[in-house]
């Protein structure tokens, strides 16, 4: 039966003594555990889950569990639009070389050619399937954006073409009565036994659910939260990244996060991208004294690859001692820009600012892992039946560096493959039902009245310390730093938590010691990791960071291209 209890937390913090009375007796209490057995689990709801989704739905049953509702995922704000090398004035090959050249030589280009080559298929498929892409005249419109060398972007209603693409998948998904959707259901940990996978245990209001299925599909996305400046929305908390690792999957090149060059930066206003398309169309930057800076830094000027754009952006802002550059759009076309970019024109207005008038304050955050789950070209793990796909996958296709508006094409192209992999795995391989009592061990184990009592300010120094430490610049003794202070939090991981906030910042925690550590480790500069203390390349250090879980902390191995 389950215990009530009723918790007094004592809360110290800016000296200042708060006391919260928190009832748990209301939240909950013992956990108690469901049993469920599907034929394909797939966790999360974003561009790749759904695609592996449809690609799964006519072979069984396919359970789509996601924490939030449905929509709700970085897929859901994507702007700029999804690159394909589909216009008459591109080729398959000259996309590759893009891709390579973004990626600063770490690229898989095995996994580069599978991207390009069945990008445009894949883009076609969704157009029949419904989406809309804008379109100049009846032809479809391509724009361009930085470390791109031609016009090949297809977006959907003007900047919101991840709403596009959700929309579209996820009224696809549904057609299919095989089909169920899970929502606001947290999966937190993976079943692994004997290096082989389950399923996945899920938290679904007070209940705990052992979702047995003959193959897992991995698409929880990116883990932006991680840090305290980022255009990721709330779910992106690295939760797969962390579940992958606790059940001993290899994580790859995880001190590779991209950082986006423009985010908002005014007073209340939210962390909010403003899509590199602009520069694309013709939007400048500017320094706090209204002076152009980035021929000074690069050829390509806006154009430049966003890791070149973000750290110029920063050497303004130190030098002009502020905290943001602008972003110009005013010697633009009014119409054209509220046409083009609506939804960005809106959402800034609600704070007060006209890009059509205004220069507009922006800041770098952090955008994109281009590190995660290690997975060969069909989404393998190397766990048995457990497959992986979208940005919480490394199939070494971004390298370095992601190229602007590949991952959404990512995510349909590896979410495809993945499902067809993830089919092939369950016709050679039956469900092993685990007992109840098996399965219950993992509660039993765990005494689910521990709380961590420092959360909330754990949290924020947590995300504030990645930002400063393991940031855009970063150098031995601010990672060293870093590592210090997340080995303070590290009894945190040990704790039994039953919460969503407290899973979630144990991922995050267990994420932001990945990166740190990989970035530690990698003694040299390239592509978005950038060591003030190793500038350069060099040549010896061309190859991953793989990291698995240890006994006594993260092992590393490196591993060729
Ligand atoms: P997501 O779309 O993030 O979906 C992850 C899903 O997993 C969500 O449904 C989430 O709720 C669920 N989930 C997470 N953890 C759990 C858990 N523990 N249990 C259950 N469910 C869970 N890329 C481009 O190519 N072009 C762009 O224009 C572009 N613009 C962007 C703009 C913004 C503001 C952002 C944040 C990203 C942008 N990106 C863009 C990147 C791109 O959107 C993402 O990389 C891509 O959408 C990731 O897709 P995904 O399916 O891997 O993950
Ligand atoms: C953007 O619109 O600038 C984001 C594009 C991307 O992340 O690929």
């Amino acid at each position: 039966m389950p215990t009530v209890n009723c918790i007094i937390l004592v809360n110290i913090c800016n000296n200042n003594i708060k006391l919260c009375l928190i009832y748990k007796a209301l939240l909950f209490i013992l956990p108690i555990m469901k049993k469920e057995i599907v034929d394909f689990l797939i966790i999360g709801s974003g561009v790749a889950g759904l695609r592996a989704t449809i690609e799964l739905a006519d072979y069984g049953n396919v359970v789509v569990v996601t924490k939030e509702r449905p929509a709700e995922s970085s897929t859901e704000y994507a702007q700029g639009g999804i690159a394909v090398a589909l216009s008459d004035e591109d080729e398959v090959g000259i996309h590759f070389e893009d891709t390579l050249k973004a990626g600063d030589g770490l690229c898989r280009e095995d996994a580069v050619k599978v991207l390009v080559e069945e990008g445009p298929e894949r883009i076609l498929e969704l157009i029949s399937w419904g989406a809309e892409f804008d379109k100049e005249g009846t032809k479809l419109d391509f724009t361009i954006e930085a470390a791109h060398s031609r016009k090949r972007i297809l977006h959907a209603h003007g900047d919101s073409t991840g709403k596009e693409l959700e929309r579209v998948l996820l009224k696809k998904a549904r057609s299919f009565p095989s089909v169920r959707k899970y929502p606001f259901a947290l999966a937190i940990d993976m079943i692994v036994r004997n290096g082989k996978c389950f399923g996945a245990y899920v938290l679904s209001g007070r209940e705990v659910i052992s979702l047995l299925a003959k193959v897992t599909i991995l698409a929880s996305g990116g883990a932006g939260q991680v840090f305290s400046r980022t255009t990721n929305p709330a779910v992106a908390t690295g939760d797969g990244m962390a579940m992958a690792y606790r059940a001993d999957a290899l994580l790859e090149d995880m001190e590779f996060v991209q950082f986006h060059p423009t985010v908002l930066f005014a007073p209340s206003a939210p962390q909010f991208l403003l899509s590199e398309a602009m520069r694309g169309e013709g939007a400048i930057l500017r320094n706090i004294n209204k002076e152009q800076f980035m021929e000074d830094y690069h050829p390509d000027a806006e154009l430049a690859p966003r890791d070149i754009v973000s750290r110029a952006i920063i050497s303004q802002m130190v030098r002009t001692k502020s905290k943001h550059v602008y972003l110009d759009l005013t010697h633009m076309d009014g119409k054209f820009i509220k046409n083009r970019f609506p939804r960005i024109y809106a959402t800034c207005l609600q704070y007060d600012v006209n890009i059509i008038k205004d220069l507009i304050p922006v800041s770098p955050a952090v955008h994109y892992m281009m590190g995660g789950v290690k997975t060969d070209l069909d989404g393998a793990t190397n766990i048995r039946g457990l497959y992986t796909a979208g940005e919480v996958a490394c199939t070494g296709v971004h390298g370095a560096n992601r190229l602007a508006s590949n991952s959404l094409l990512e995510g349909l192209v590896f979410g495809a493959r993945a499902g067809r992999a993830a089919l092939d795995y369950s016709f050679k391989n039956e469900l092993t039902e685990l007992s109840s009592r098996e399965l219950n061990r993992y509660l039993m184990h765990n005494d689910y009245q521990s709380l961590i009592l420092d959360f909330g300010e754990t949290r924020h120094s947590m995300r504030k310390l990645m930002w400063e430490r393991v940031g855009i610049i970063r150098c031995g003794e601010s990672l060293s730093e870093a590592r210090t202070k997340l080995e303070q939090w590290s009894y945190i991981l040990n704790k039994n938590v039953l919460t969503r906030p407290e899973i979630e910042l144990k991922n995050m925690l267990t994420v932001a010691k990945l990166i740190t550590e990989a970035a530690y480790l990698r003694k040299s500069s390239v592509g978005a990791h950038y060591r003030s203390d190793y500038p350069k390349k060099g040549k010896r250090w061309m190859k991953h960071i793989t990291l698995s879980k240890q006994e006594e902390g993260v092992r590393c191995e490196f591993a060729g291209k």
